[in-house]
């Protein structure tokens, strides 16, 4: 679905991630994990074309992104950045409408189907109690659901979230964590989400990627990624790592700092 290979990219002229490989399949969700600045980000703007690489390529579906038009790769892919700004005077219902807009004419109003997508997602993303008022007076997990309602309203196969549940108390952590896994189940749509949580990380994706200092370190299943040896390398850490009997997966505590090694 995207196969991004030997990806090298820089702001300016400063190199941050380097021979990078990616591959996404569909139906899976991935975790991109790594600690802060190592361009899990800069990743995931180059896959959703909003930066061009130096070298390398992105191919989506089988072609280049850079051949496709915005609004084809919009159509299939849609990507919540790790700070949205909101537009200060929009209702959630406003905001969400803006996800439809490539699939229309500049010169087209907003159709019958249209509206129905717009309420499909205010739906799905269980905002239907909140959909007249504006997003700057919610708390913080209401606007983060506006926000994916919004990515819906695309009608994406694939949806790009940059730490989507940062600043959340672990209520709502857990809610957005829900939704998606619900969106990826029944809607079959293909995610990939940058989490600071490894916790949360191994219980809600299929797949873990890390990338330190914008290379690549380690893919696979939770089970084979999270290891001592991983976060002591990664993030100079040490922890304990024991299976969760709950749910048969790897969970993590960290015990300290891992100096010198
Ligand atoms: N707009 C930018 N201009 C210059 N350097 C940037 C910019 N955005 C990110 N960087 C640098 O690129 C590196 C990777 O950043 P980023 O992709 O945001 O990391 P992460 O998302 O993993 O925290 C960091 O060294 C960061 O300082
Ligand atoms: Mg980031």
């Amino acid at each position: 679905m995207i196969e991004a290979s030997r990806l090298k990219i820089g702001y300016d002229n400063k190199i941050v991630v380097e021979d990078f490989d990616f591959e996404i399949k569909a139906g899976e969700i991935i975790a991109l994990i790594g600690p802060n600045g190592s361009g899990k980000s800069t990743v995931l703007k180059v896959v959703s074309r909003l930066m061009k690489a130096m070298a390398g390529v992105v191919h989506l579906d089988g072609n280049d992104i850079h051949r496709l038009s915005t609004k084809e790769v919009a159509k299939k892919l849609s990507m919540l950045s790790q700070q949205q700004i909101t537009p200060p005077d929009f209702t959630v219902r406003e905001l969400v409408a803006y996800g439809r807009l490539p699939h229309r004419q500049w010169y087209e109003t907003k159709s019958q189907e249209d509206e129905e997508i717009i309420e499909w997602a205010i739906g799905q993303t269980r905002l239907e109690k909140l959909a007249d008022r504006y997003i700057n007076n919610l708390s913080g997990g209401e606007r983060q659901r506006a926000w994916i309602a919004m990515a819906l309203a695309q009608r994406p196969k694939i949806l790009l979230l940059d730490e989507p549940t940062t600043y959340l108390d672990i209520c709502h952590q857990l809610e957005v964590m829900e939704l998606v896994s619900r969106l990826n189940k029944e809607l079959g749509i293909t995610v990939v989400m940058v989490l600071h949580d490894l916790n949360q990380a191994v219980r809600y994706s299929h797949r873990l990627v890390v990338i330190k200092e914008g290379r690549f370190v380690a893919e696979g299943t939770p089970e084979a990624v999270l290891t001592k040896d991983m976060l002591r390398q990664v993030y100079n850490v040490e922890a304990e790592v024991t299976i969760d009997k709950n749910i048969g997966k790897p969970v993590f505590m960290p015990l300290g700092l891992a100096y010198g090694t």
